[in-house]
């Protein structure tokens, strides 16, 4: 059976991507230095004899080259997120993002791995007011953050074409669902929400909520990632993709179903009502994404809308978080 090596493995997505890929018989082994990944995500994983955990960082070259060894495949979540993190701190977000990257993708090159699949991001649409957002049309970044994501689709590019590599990237749309972090102070907006909204906090909304977004469910992803790694298609290799659903919700409107997805459980929640601050900064109106290519190329058919993917979500964090 085949080996991935899945970075950011006890991180939010690599963690599912794991689960899944273990539940298919792969063996999986896990890339991991634990800054913002928590091993609670990986535990169950622990007394599976097809799962490896090599506790390290991708900013050191020897540690990378040691992860890839036997490995088919290559899923690199491994990364600092967050566009708030890179503007107080761009230095370590490159380091981790571009650097690291730049290691990981040595590391395949010279263990011959099939092929590099890697977490880009909707970021790299930037500045450009475009909807829907296709791939090949992108603006100026916005932050620190984007721009390591796009100089990340850049070395792709440049091992493709240089050393023959087969590079997939998927530019995640703000993915959401089971295990992603609610705490600290970089949380996405969902499971914060989540978290506040369960506590009768007032959660809140930078700007006026009518901000909108390509909210994914964890399952789509998933399902990007193994059409990536496994499609034989030629065409279908070398580029990146939208990794979304193609509706977009405003922060309005997520509070709204949350609410009432919450309030099955609790109706007290019905009652609490968000609180309104500033936009933050480098933060876009509306993001959109074309799923036209991924759908064309891949055979991409995502399996849940935000609905559908909010109500499981919300249904996890109940049982989890309580
Ligand atoms: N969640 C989203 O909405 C979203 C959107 C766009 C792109 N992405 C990208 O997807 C990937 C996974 O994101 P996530 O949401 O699961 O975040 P996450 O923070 O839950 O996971 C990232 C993982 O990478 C690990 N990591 C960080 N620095 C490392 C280093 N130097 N060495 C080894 N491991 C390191 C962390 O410990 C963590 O486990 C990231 O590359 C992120 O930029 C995520």
């Amino acid at each position: 059976m085949y080996k991935v090596l899945i970075t950011g493995g006890a991180g939010f997505i690599g963690s599912n991507l794991t689960e899944y890929f273990l539940s298919k018989n792969y063996k999986v082994v896990c890339l991991d230095n634990f800054a913002t990944g928590h091993r609670h995500n990986i535990e169950p994983f622990f007394q599976n004899p097809n799962y490896t955990l090599i506790e390290g960082d991708i900013r050191d070259l020897e540690v990378c080259k040691k992860a890839v060894d036997g490995v088919d495949y290559i899923l690199h979540q491994a990364a600092l997120g967050s566009v708030p993190r890179s503007i107080k701190d761009p230095i370590t977000s490159n380091d981790v993002n571009v650097s690291g990257f730049l290691n990981m993708l040595i590391a395949a090159r010279d263990a011959k791995v099939k092929r590099f699949v890697y977490a880009a991001s909707s970021s790299t649409y930037g500045d450009s007011e475009s909807l829907p957002k296709i791939e090949e049309v992108i603006g100026k970044p916005l932050s620190p953050y984007a721009v390591t994501k796009y100089v990340n689709e850049l070395y792709a590019d440049v091992f493709s074409k240089t050393y023959g590599m087969q590079c997939i990237g998927l530019r995640y749309f703000n993915v959401f669902g089971r295990r992603q972090d609610p705490n600290g102070a970089y949380a996405a907006v969902i499971p914060l929400f989540v978290k506040q909204l369960m506590n009768h906090e007032a959660p809140k909304i930078n700007g006026e909520g009518n901000y909108s977004r390509d909210f994914t469910y964890i399952d789509n992803v998933i399902q990007m990632n193994e059409l990536a790694m496994l499609t034989n298609d030629a065409e279908a290799i070398n580029t990146v993709y939208n990794t979304a659903v193609g509706d977009r919700t405003t922060l309005n409107d997520l509070i709204k179903y949350l609410k009432e997805y919450l309030s099955e459980f609790d109706i007290e929640i019905s009652q609490v009502q968000p609180i309104h601050g500033p936009n933050r900064v480098g933060d876009i109106p509306h993001s959109l994404a074309s799923i036209e290519k991924a759908k064309a190329l891949l055979g991409y058919k995502p399996t849940h809308t935000i609905d559908k993917g909010l109500k499981e979500a919300v249904q996890w964090y109940w049982e989890n978080l309580k």
